[in-house]
């Protein structure tokens, strides 16, 4: 038997953790098909390293695409109790740049650029006496993620746990869970599936998750923790859903980094609503090196919005700081950063920022 490059000692202590401010690259050792459109990919480090993270974070990938830097990220669909490789999850989206990049490219022994873990959509740390997780579709990865770590821990932990899918085709690591809630007799699953496909035994719910049909699998729910994780509408569909039902909404938290499919940047980074400018807020000049553009940006918005509000487009994914695609050389001038884990601490000594999460505290000069 040959063991793989990544194994660590296990007679020894456990291999020291991984970072992504010192080690930038992680290379695929496993790619698995999960289902017709989507891909499980393993990765590790080059030497043997012990990957710490909560259940339920995400990393972002940062990618060279023809030329073209994108960053982009995805929720870890494995746990930290099997620590020396992590891996994603990842769903061909129609047209999606990054995700048929990675179905069509990615092979073992590729080395991908990966910064992370962050992230907070996490139930390890605010435990509740019963949780009700709902996924849609390729949002079942933090979930999974939770529940494949609830299970290694050998925890008795209530969980309902309902995916949604579009055909019994699409559903995501069924034998799996199957298996978890075998060894875990206070784990439920409930499959519910859109459409049937022809031909398929599929015995379980068919139609969309509503109030009617979340009550008869999960009659409780109102005493549950809920977490959500899948496309903006269905999230949105689950929100209404609890809403109508009086739901206590401090107990329910949602993720998702459908990236593909968000709005062009300048759309989806646009502030609310122009506020007026109280009197003694200070504005600054916010200079772009490259395209010699330049607009004003209040000392109490960031970057990200003055530029939208300006007309100027920055590229962004999720305008909070986390996945690093806003990235920018700052060539002169001075802000306050608060991220959430999108930049290394190394490049932000190099100068560099994210403007989705900067606010101005002098003139700024970009290189952009
Ligand atoms: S847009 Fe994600 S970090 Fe700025």
């Amino acid at each position: 038997m040959t063991l793989p490059a990544h194994a660590p000692n296990f007679a020894a202590l456990p291999a020291a953790p991984w970072s992504s401010d010192h080690d930038e690259t992680l290379r695929c050792v496993q790619v698995r098909q999960e289902t017709h459109d989507v891909k499980t990919f393993v990765l590790a480090a080059a030497q043997p390293r012990s990957f710490r993270y909560l259940p339920g974070q995400f990393i972002t990938l940062e990618l060279d695409i023809a030329g073209t830097k994108v960053n982009r990220c995805y929720t870890l669909s494995s746990s930290p109790t099997r620590p020396d490789v992590v891996s994603i999850t990842v769903k061909r989206v129609p047209g999606g740049l990054v995700s048929n990049w990675l179905h069509d490219n990615v092979q073992v022994g590729m080395s991908l650029g990966v910064m992370g873990p962050s992230g907070v959509f996490t139930c390890f740390e605010k435990p509740a006496k019963r949780y009700l997780f709902v996924s849609g579709g390729s949002g079942v990865t933090p979930l999974m993620s939770m529940t494949r770590a609830l299970h290694d821990l050998a925890s008795d932990a209530d969980v309902v746990f309902v995916h949604c899918a579009r055909t019994p085709a699409d559903v995501l690591f069924a034998e799996e869970l199957t298996l978890m809630a075998r060894n875990m007799p206070k784990l439920r699953l409930a499959i519910v599936c859109e459409n049937h496909t022809p031909g398929s035994s599929y015995a379980g719910h068919l139609g969309r998750l509503d109030g009617a049909r979340l009550a008869h699998i999960a009659p409780d729910f109102m005493q549950r923790a809920v977490y959500t994780c899948g496309p903006a509408p269905f999230m949105g569909a689950v929100r209404t859903l609890l809403g109508a039902a009086g739901f206590d909404m401090q107990q329910y938290a949602e993720e998702s980094f459908a990236f593909e499919t968000l709005q062009a940047p300048t759309e989806q980074a646009s502030p609310p609503a122009t506020e007026p400018v109280a009197s003694g807020v200070r504005s600054y000049t916010v200079q772009l090196q490259k395209t010699q553009q330049s607009f004003s940006c209040r000392e109490n918005q960031t970057i990200l919005q003055a530029a939208s509000e300006a007309g100027v487009r920055l590229p962004s994914s999720c305008s909070s700081g986390a996945c690093g695609t806003c990235k920018t050389q700052k060539l002169a001038g001075t802000v306050d950063m608060k991220h959430a884990g999108g930049i290394r601490q190394r490049e932000v000594d190099q100068g560099w920022m994210l403007p989705c999460c900067s606010t101005p505290s002098s003139d700024v000069t970009l290189d952009r």
